[in-house]
C-alpha cells in the first residue's frame, strides 16, 4: 500500500472514530421524543428527494401504512378524541410539537428519513455497490431491534399537562415481544423475513392487506359430533399474535342462519382490558392466537334457529376499531374492518373433525 493510501485509511479510521455509529437503539426514543434529523438539509428530509432513483421503493411506500400513518383516517378519529403529543412522536416522527407542528413533510408519517437518515448522514445494515451516499452501517438494523422502537410499547402515564414522559409496564403493543415468544422467532432477518420480502418490501404489508390476513388466519369447518360444528382458527402465518398492534384490532367469528340472524353465535378474539392501579390499563382477557396456534368452539346447530338443512353462513372478520359499524357521523371514512373468509355449509356434508 502506497503511503497515500495509508493516509486515506488513517483518515476514514479518524472518522470513524470521531462519529461512532449510533446503536440501533438509539435510533427512536419509543415515542418519548420526535425523531430528530440533527444537521439534515430541508430537501433531504422529504419522500421526493429519494423518489428519483429509488423509483420502486417509494412507490411500494407510497402505497404503506407507514406512509399513511398521520393521514389515514382510523388514526386522525381517534387522536381527535385523545390529541396527545405523544401520539404525534410516532405517527408523524418528525414533528417536534402537536397537531400543529405537522406541515407537509411531516405529514409524510413514517417516511424515508425517519428510517433512514441522521444528522446528514444514510443509516442502513450496510452500504451497497454503487452507494453515492455517506452511510453509516448500524448493526441490527435489519433486525426486530428496529421495528422495536415504534411496534413495542406499553401504557403511557400521562401527565397533568398532558405530556407523556414514562411508561407503566403494561404492554400497550406487544408485537415484538409476542414475536420472540413464537414459533417464528428464528426466521432469518426476523420481522423482514415476513414483512421485508419483495414484490412487498417498503409496502410493509398488514392487517390492512387482504392477502397478508388471508394467508395469516386460516379458518376451517368440521363436524365434531351430530347436530354440532366446531369452527377453528388458526394462526398459520403472522409471526406474533392474532391480533396484534392497535389496542382495539380484533376478530369476530360468526356463524348465523340466513333465517334466523337474531341466533347468531359470535366470538371474539383479541385482547380486553381494565384500569391498572398504577396508571394506564391492563389485561384483563386475552384471546389473542400465538403463532401456530389455534382457538376453536363448539356451535350447536339447534342453537342457531332455522330448519335442520338450512345452510350456516361462516364469516372471520378482522376489525380495526372498537366500533365495527360506526354511525354514519362517527364514521373515519376507510373501512373498519376486512371480511377475511365467509363460506356457506351445508350441514349434511360438513367432514367430521379428526380425531
Ligand atoms: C420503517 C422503516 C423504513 C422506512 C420508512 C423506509 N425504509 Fe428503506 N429499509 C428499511 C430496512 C429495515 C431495510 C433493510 C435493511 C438494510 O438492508 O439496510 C431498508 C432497505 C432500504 C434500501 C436498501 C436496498 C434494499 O432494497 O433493501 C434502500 C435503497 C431503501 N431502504 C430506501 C428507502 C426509501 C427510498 C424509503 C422511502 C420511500 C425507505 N427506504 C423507507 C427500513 C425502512
Ligand atoms: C442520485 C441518486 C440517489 C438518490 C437521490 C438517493 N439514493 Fe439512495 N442509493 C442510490 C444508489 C445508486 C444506491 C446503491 C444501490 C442500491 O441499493 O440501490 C443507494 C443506496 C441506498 C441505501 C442502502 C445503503 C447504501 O448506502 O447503500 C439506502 C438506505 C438509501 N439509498 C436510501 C436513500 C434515501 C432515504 C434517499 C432520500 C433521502 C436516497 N437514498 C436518495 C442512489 C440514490
Ligand atoms: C418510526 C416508527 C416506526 C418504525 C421504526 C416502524 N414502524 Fe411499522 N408502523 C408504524 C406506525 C405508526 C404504523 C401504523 C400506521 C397506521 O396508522 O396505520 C405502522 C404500521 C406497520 C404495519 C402495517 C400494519 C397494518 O395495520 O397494516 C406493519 C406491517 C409494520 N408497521 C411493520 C414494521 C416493521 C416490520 C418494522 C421494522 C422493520 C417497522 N414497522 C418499523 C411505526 C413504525
Ligand atoms: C412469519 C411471518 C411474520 C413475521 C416473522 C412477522 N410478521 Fe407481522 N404480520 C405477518 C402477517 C401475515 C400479518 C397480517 C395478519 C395480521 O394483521 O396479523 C402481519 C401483521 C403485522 C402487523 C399488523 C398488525 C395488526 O394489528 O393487524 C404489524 C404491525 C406487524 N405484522 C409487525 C411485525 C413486526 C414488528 C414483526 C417482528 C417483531 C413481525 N411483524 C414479524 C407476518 C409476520
Ligand atoms: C410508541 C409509538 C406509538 C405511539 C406513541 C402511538 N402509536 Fe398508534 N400505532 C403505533 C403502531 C406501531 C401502530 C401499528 C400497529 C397496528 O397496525 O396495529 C399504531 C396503530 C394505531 C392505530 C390503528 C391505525 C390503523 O391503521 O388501523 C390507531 C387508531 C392509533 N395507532 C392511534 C394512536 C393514538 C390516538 C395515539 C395517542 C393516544 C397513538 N396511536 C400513539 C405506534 C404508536
Amino acid at each position: 500500500m502506497t503511503p497515500r493510501r495509508w493516509g486515506l485509511v488513517v483518515a476514514l479510521l479518524c472518522v470513524a472514530a470521531a462519529a461512532p455509529a449510533p446503536q440501533v437503539s438509539a435510533l427512536f426514543s419509543r415515542g418519548l421524543a420526535p425523531v430528530d434529523l440533527g444537521a439534515t438539509p430541508d430537501a433531504d428530509r422529504t419522500a421526493a428527494a429519494c423518489a428519483t432513483c429509488h423509483a420502486d421503493i417509494s412507490a411500494e411506500w407510497a402505497r404503506s401504512r407507514h406512509h399513511l400513518a398521520w393521514t389515514n383516517g382510523i388514526f386522525q378519529r381517534e387522536y381527535r378524541r385523545q390529541p396527545l403529543d405523544w401520539c404525534v412522536r410516532c405517527h408523524a416522527p418528525l414533528a417536534t410539537g402537536g397537531a400543529a407542528s405537522v406541515g407537509p413533510v411531516e405529514a409524510e408519517g413514517v417516511s424515508c428519513a425517519v428510517c433512514h437518515v441522521r444528522d446528514g448522514r444514510m443509516v442502513a445494515a450496510r452500504a451497497r455497490e454503487g452507494s453515492p451516499h455517506d452511510t453509516v452501517a448500524v448493526a441490527g438494523f435489519d433486525s426486530a431491534a428496529l421495528c422495536e422502537g415504534c411496534h413495542q410499547f406499553a401504557f403511557p402515564v400521562v401527565n397533568e399537562d398532558s405530556t407523556v414522559t414514562r411508561y407503566t409496564e403494561h404492554p400497550m403493543q406487544d408485537t415484538v415481544a409476542e414475536f420472540r415468544a413464537g414459533a417464528h422467532a428464528g426466521t432469518p432477518r426476523e420481522c423482514l423475513g415476513c414483512h421485508g420480502n419483495t414484490p412487498a418490501g417498503h409496502r410493509f404489508p398488514g392487517g390492512h392487506d387482504l392477502a397478508a390476513v388471508q394467508h395469516a388466519a386460516a379458518l376451517d369447518v368440521c363436524a365434531a359430533r351430530p347436530g354440532e360444528l366446531r369452527l377453528r382458527v388458526t394462526n398459520v402465518g403472522a409471526g406474533h399474535n392474532l391480533p396484534t398492534g392497535d389496542l382495539h384490532r380484533h376478530f369476530q367469528v360468526r356463524a348465523w342462519r340466513s333465517t334466523a340472524p337474531t341466533a347468531l353465535f359470535e366470538a371474539f378474539i383479541g385482547r380486553a382490558f381494565e384500569p391498572a392501579p398504577d396508571a394506564g390499563k391492563q389485561v384483563r382477557v386475552d384471546t389473542s392466537i400465538p403463532p401456530l396456534q389455534s382457538a376453536t368452539w363448539e356451535v350447536k346447530l339447534r342453537a342457531l334457529g332455522g330448519a335442520a338443512d338450512e345452510p350456516v353462513n361462516v364469516e372471520l372478520r378482522y376489525v380495526y376499531t372498537a366500533d365495527e359499524e360506526p354511525t354514519a357521523r362517527n364514521a373515519p371514512g376507510e373501512p373498519t374492518y376486512l371480511v377475511v373468509h365467509e363460506q356457506r355449509v351445508d350441514p349434511a356434508k360438513v367432514p367430521a373433525c379428526p380425531r
